[in-house]
């Protein structure tokens, strides 16, 4: 049998990860994805350090990949071909997942696919599930909106795999990104980094209407803009006799404990993902979309979710372990690139940048 499995690796931040994928009727078919997170290690730093996060996957990144193999009980003889994530990054984390695929690529004489995160995040919604089978053209333009800790955008997606997306990105942040604002108004509130997670946790606990913090960019913009939160939650904190944690040992006397810390958490996520489904409604009218795809960490949002719900178009969602950072949706898109020939063959392979 021809080789038709692709090993693909992910580097480009916090997470050193690789998967196995092979493409079922234009569906990504998952048969390993492992993730090695390094947020223990950051988390006292309060974000990602990117010395500390280049040496992690230095340490982890064999063995995360042999794990990968052998979940997928596959062989090198099944492999068709290597994919890494070369941008957009932290360049030193980046260069250990793209020195990894090369050497690999040039020892195992197989073709390097390399493969942009955003459009890895934009795959996540083609990883086979049962309601990704039902993404057809009648839903294209599809709005796509991506939302991690670094980026903030909105796409239109104007063709389905194993075509290239053709993308056509219609907004973006001006500044800090939605995850970005989860973090760090957590870090305010003395939560450990990534926030964003916890934040969703405690919110359950809380009340939503308990404070309010402003939705920015009021109106028809359909921008973004979260660096306004983060002044916001600080001002509420001071006025509320609070001392909000900005650096060093958190001191958990000065900041809101129980109840109190669930009801900023909770007043926290509605202002952001309110932000964010308003600026999708305006879109979706805007640009009389057929169908929307959130991808990235914060879709996994839960509060998020809920509003996603009440959309009038199909609504497709990554499953939960897809959202955040992971090999397999960096093999999604190796696979349609590898169908349409965008592969590095021979010398071209040490072209691989980040
Ligand atoms: O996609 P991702 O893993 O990495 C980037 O490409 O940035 O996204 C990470 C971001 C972090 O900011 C994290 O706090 C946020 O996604 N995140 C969440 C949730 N899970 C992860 N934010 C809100 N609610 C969640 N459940
Ligand atoms: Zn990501």
């Amino acid at each position: 049998m021809k080789p038709s499995k692709i090993l693909a690796i992910e580097t480009s931040c916090d997470e050193s990860a690789a998967a196995i994928v092979s493409n079922e009727n234009n569906l990504a078919k998952v048969h390993s994805s492992v993730i090695w997170s390094q947020a223990q290690i950051h988390e006292k730093f309060g974000g990602v350090v990117p010395e500390v996060a280049s040496r992690s996957h230095l340490d982890r990144i064999s063995e995360v990949i042999d794990k990968a193999i052998k979940d997928a009980n596959c062989k090198v003889s099944d492999l068709c071909a290597i994919a890494v994530t070369n941008k957009p990054g932290l360049v030193g984390a980046l260069l250990v997942g793209v020195s990894t695929a090369k050497t690999l690529s040039y020892c195992l004489n197989l073709p390097l696919i390399c493969v942009d995160h955003l459009e890895g995040h934009l795959h996540s919604i083609f990883i086979e599930d049962e309601t990704m089978k039902k993404i057809d053209d009648s839903h294209l333009p599809l709005l796509a909106c991506l939302v991690s800790g670094g980026h903030t955008c909105l796409y239109l997606i104007r063709d389905l795999p194993p075509k290239d997306l053709n993308l056509l990105k219609i907004s973006e942040s001006r500044d800090d990104a939605a995850g970005e604002a989860f973090d760090k108004t957590a870090k305010l509130l003395g939560l450990p980094y990534p926030g964003g997670i916890l934040m969703d946790q405690y919110s359950k606990k809380g009340n939503k209407k308990a404070h309010v913090f402003p939705s920015p960019l009021p109106g028809d913009n359909i921008e973004f803009s979260f660096s306004g939160i983060k002044t916001a939650v600080a001002t509420k904190l001071k006025t509320d006799g609070y001392e909000p944690h900005l650096w060093g040992p958190i001191d958990v006397e000065n900041l809101p404990k129980d109840q109190d810390l669930w009801n900023y958490c909770a007043s926290i996520q509605e202002a952001i993902v309110q932000t964010l489904n308003r600026k999708i409604d305006l879109a979706i009218k805007k640009y009389k979309v057929k169908g929307l795809a959130v991808v990235g960490g914060v879709s996994a949002n839960s509060r998020f979710r809920e509003l996603l719900l009440e959309k009038r178009v199909p609504v497709f969602l990554p499953n939960l372990k897809y959202c955040t950072d992971n090999a397999a949706m960096i093999g999604a898109a190796a696979l349609f690139k590898f169908e349409r020939n965008e592969v590095l063959l021979n010398e071209q392979k040490i072209r691989a940048s980040v």
